[in-house]
């Protein structure tokens, strides 16, 4: 063999085991697995063909929005009855130091079984928990947080019921040169006229967005400062697409609103230190809202009250399925209340409750809850979930 044949010959084969070996590592880490596996099954399987009654209502149920995909959800369920708890064991810790946002997340399954009701040929009577968040016994595992009751009725597909499967929290830029139209945001409002404990606050003019945005930034700055509130969080990651399947739960790189070149490189580069990765949280929160439209915020009278939070998170829901029917994305960037609960945890200044006073205008109303909302540039893609069967007691 003449050397040059040989040269390239050999110079094939090497790119050959090169790009093989790379195909396999990267099978390895994920990159062709983006929302496939068990994890993402609950999101194909939610409408079963067989009848199966009332649980068809939790398959519904976690689907929902929830913090930090923590899923902290148990579902007792009868024909006639189900019953919501809260999981106190996947509680946030120092990042959700009352409850808050557990139960916001709540609501939001709440919501999710409701419109699954009407569909599945259920009426209902839902009673949610009253009193404060933290009223808990001592090592308390459960808390009963709401009884949906249910009887025989006509089976009604409500207008959101079809977004369930096709709302996902969208982390990405969105299209800053697309404004959102005003119909959508008085359709936003119209959702809170019934709720005399809850208001919505949107902004968009550019100062406010850059009030809200350098706020949020501050806040973000101070949870990776904090060791506690961002060991709390971190142990809501999964590093890779197997710890994802392992717990179905938790946040996972694909859901982090980077285009998929990116996410790959990731997936196959070697592990970042913390602190890069902290740092990549700060600039990613800058450079999203920066292209961001519209800015909101939910409020409640009462900060700590488990009704006003359940029903929080029941509107939060119902704004991001509409948003979803829409081809608008949305996500929750709740920073400054993490950090409203937090100062008063340690017992400090409440510097960050009085931001957010200055920024709605209005120290009456406490905002629970922060989003962003625009039109996409990358689609949303899909979290992972548990199994009914590990949700139901
Ligand atoms: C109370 C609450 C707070 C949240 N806070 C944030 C947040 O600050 N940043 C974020 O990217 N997502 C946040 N989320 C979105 C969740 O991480 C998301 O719902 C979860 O990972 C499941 O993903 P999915 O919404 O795409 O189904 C929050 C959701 C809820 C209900």
């Amino acid at each position: 063999m003449k050397k040059r044949t040989f040269l390239k010959l050999m110079s094939a084969t090497t790119v050959t085991v090169l790009v093989a070996g790379g195909v396999y590592q990267a099978h390895g880490k994920g990159v062709f697995s983006t929302g496939k596996g068990p994890a993402y099954e609950p999101w194909h399987t939610w409408r079963t063909d067989e009848p199966e009654g009332s649980l068809a209502l939790v398959r519904a149920a976690i689907l929902a929005a929830n913090p930090h995909n923590t899923q902290p959800w148990l579902f007792q369920v009868t024909e006639s009855q189900i019953e919501l708890y809260a999981d106190i064991s996947r509680h946030l810790g120092t990042m959700d130091p009352y409850f808050r946002e557990m139960y916001i997340g709540l609501g939001c399954a709440i919501e999710n079984m409701i419109l699954a009701a009407s569909a599945n040929g259920y009426q209902y009577q839902l009673t949610l928990g009253s009193g404060t968040l933290t009223d808990l016994p001592p090592n308390a595992k459960l808390k009963r947080v709401a009884t949906l009751k249910l009887s025989s009725g006509p089976v009604v597909i409500p207008p959101l019921y079809d977004a369930i499967p096709n709302r996902h929290t969208n982390r990405a830029v969105y299209d800053s040169n697309r404004s959102v139209e005003s119909e959508v945001l008085e359709t936003f409002q119209a959702l809170f006229q019934s709720e005399s404990d809850l208001k919505l606050f949107l902004f968009t003019s550019e100062a406010a967005r850059h009030r809200f945005a350098a706020g949020t930034v501050r806040a973000t700055e101070q949870i990776v400062a904090d060791a506690d509130m961002i060991h709390d969080s971190g142990r809501w990651f999964r590093p890779t697409w197997q710890e994802l399947q392992k717990h179905r739960s938790g946040v996972h790189i694909d859901a982090s609103g980077m285009t998929a070149m990116n996410r790959a490189l990731a997936k196959v580069s070697p592990p970042i230190s913390e602190e890069t990765a902290h740092q990549a949280w700060i600039d990613a929160t800058k450079i999203t809202l920066a292209s961001t439209p519209v800015l909101g915020l939910i409020s409640v009278r009462d900060l700590y009250d488990q009704s006003q939070s359940l029903k929080a998170g029941q509107l939060w829901q119902r704004m991001h399925l509409w948003a979803t029917t829409q081809g608008l994305a949305a996500q929750p960037i709740n920073q400054l209340p993490e950090m409203v609960d937090r100062e008063l945890q340690l017992g400090e200044e409440p510097r960050t409750a009085q931001f957010l006073a200055q920024l709605s205008g209005d120290p009456l109303w406490k905002p629970t809850f922060a989003f962003r909302l625009g039109y996409p540039t990358l689609e949303g893609l899909v979290s992972a979930r548990r199994p009914v069967e590990d949700v139901v007691v």
